[in-house]
This record gives structure tokens, sequence and C-alpha cells, in this order.
């Protein structure tokens, strides 16, 4: 039983520390480095975890990291697990059900995402507005772990709309260029066809990647707030006359870091409430 092993995880953790996080980061690809930006940090990596998921992905170390940003207590899960590496969509969420577990009510999510809509190229930093599930899973999927919520929960409004407000202004204020979008999940990991970046243009979406969706589903259930953020690292297949490839997610990913560290900054501090 998946609550199972998320309490073993909980218990395992819990024994490392006295933590009690209010904001929680999952951080993507090429952007687990603001992990070592924590003050204090107690890093605990997945490996140590017993029964727990593994990153498989080069770019992707596996660990909770709890510390403070600017006195904020927060967890930053450094490398995500994903559900193309074949752990099923109740694995790939426990860290958020852990997250809830320690009291966390905000998450902020980030990933590397190609740009669906074509004015937005690589570098692109972009709120998650709202997003479509084209994963072909669904973590709620079983019987439903009441403790965390309901068995129907509403997904009007996961992408909480007055943090989205919020975070936008802040971002102008800081003059980080920030755009609003919609996020697509495509289970991975291949890269997507020409033809089914036209479909998610036609579909309503402006950024696609394989990740995020299932996190935020599950963070929606318990009934937590999510911010989510996407590095456009490139445009999406077929837009340009070249082919994708994984280093240079990272490597874009790496380019906005600083503009991408300033608006996670902001994002904590409205997560917060401060
Ligand atoms: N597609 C899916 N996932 C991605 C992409 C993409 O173009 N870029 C970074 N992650």
């Amino acid at each position: 039983m998946i609550n199972e092993r998320i309490n073993n995880a909980y218990d395992f953790i819990a024994d490392k520390g006295n933590f009690s996080p209010k904001v929680g980061l999952i951080l993507g690809s090429g952007l687990g480095d603001f992990a070592n930006t924590l003050e204090n940090p107690t890093a605990i990596p997945f490996g140590d975890i017993p029964n727990f998921p593994k990153p498989t992905v080069e770019g992707h170390t596996g660990a909770f990291v709890f510390g403070k940003h600017k006195g904020l207590e927060v967890v930053a899960l450094q490398g995500r697990i994903h559900y193309y590496e074949g752990y099923t969509m109740e694995e790939v969420t426990m860290p958020v059900r852990i997250m809830k577990k320690f009291g966390t009510h905000t998450v902020i999510i980030t990933n590397a995402a190609g740009g669906v809509n074509e004015s937005f190229g690589a570098g692109t930093l972009m709120q998650i507005t709202d997003h479509i599930n084209f994963s072909g899973g669904n973590p709620l999927i079983g019987p439903n772990i009441a403790e965390f919520g309901p068995r129907f929960p509403d997904c009007t409004n996961i992408y909480t709309k007055d943090l989205v407000e919020k975070l936008n202004q802040a971002a102008t204020k800081a003059e980080i260029t920030l755009q609003k979008g919609v996020y697509i999940m495509f289970s991975g990991p291949n890269y997507e066809t020409p033809a089914e970046i036209r479909f998610c243009r036609t579909i309503g979406a402006d950024a696609v990647g394989m990740s995020t969706v299932p996190e935020a589903i599950v963070a929606a259930h318990a009934n937590m707030r999510v911010m989510g953020i996407s590095c456009v690292t490139n445009a999406a297949a077929g837009i340009l006359d070249q082919e994708l490839n994984h280093a240079e997610v990272v490597e874009v990913a790496n380019r906005v870091k600083a503009d991408f560290t300033k608006l996670l900054s902001l994002a904590i501090e409205i997560g917060s409430g401060k």
C-alpha cells in the first residue's frame, strides 16, 4: 500500500530533525542547484529512505533538502522522480504527500519545458495558470486515501489564482519577464513529434513537458496551494528546423538560472504569505 510507504518514509525523515516547512519546492531538470543555496540545510538522499523511488536521469540527483530561505523554512526536492522512469504515478507523487504530512501548505513546482506557444522561445520563464493531463496516467487512480482528500477533487483552481497574480506583480517589479500559460504533460521519455505539438497548440497548451501534472493533482487533492513555473528550454518539436536533446535542455536551464533563482525567491516569499 502506498500509504504505508509514505508513512514509513515520513517517519524516517521526521527522525532526522525538527522540520516544519510551510513551502515545498520541486526543482526540475537543470534547476536543482537552488537547493544548495538554502541556509542550515539538512539533505536526506532518496537512497537513504527505505523503500523510496530513486531518480535515474542524469541532471537529477535525488534528495529532500530542508533548510531556510531568507529565514523562511522550506523543503526542496532536488531531483524529482519521473513517470517515464517506470515508477507509478503514486510513487512519483510520494514527495508531495510527505511534504503535506510535514505541514507544507504551498508547493512551488518547477520544470524544464518545450515552448508550444511560438512566442515562447528558449529561456522564457512561464507561470503555469492551468494544465492538461495528457500523460495517460493519474496519481489518484486506486483506492482514495481519505486522509489526504476526497475521491473526486475539484481542479478548477489548481494553480492558485491569487498567487499567480502576486508573483506576476512581484516579477514585474523585479524586472523579470514572466509569461503565463497552460502546461501539457506527455509521459515521455521521447520528445514529442511536430504533429503532436501542433495538436498541443490547437487544444490550448503553451508549454509541454514530462512532469509537474501528477504532483499538482496530488497537491490539489490534499488541499495544498500550487504555484508552477516552467523554464522553456527549447522551442517544441517542429517549430525550428532543429532536433531536440537533453543536453540543450540542461544548458538553457543553467543559462536562465539567475532570473529563475530570483523568481523562486519571490515565489517562496509569496507562498509563505509574506
Ligand atoms: N518536450 C517535453 N519535455 C521537455 C521539452 C520538450 O520539448 N523540453 C524540456 N522538457
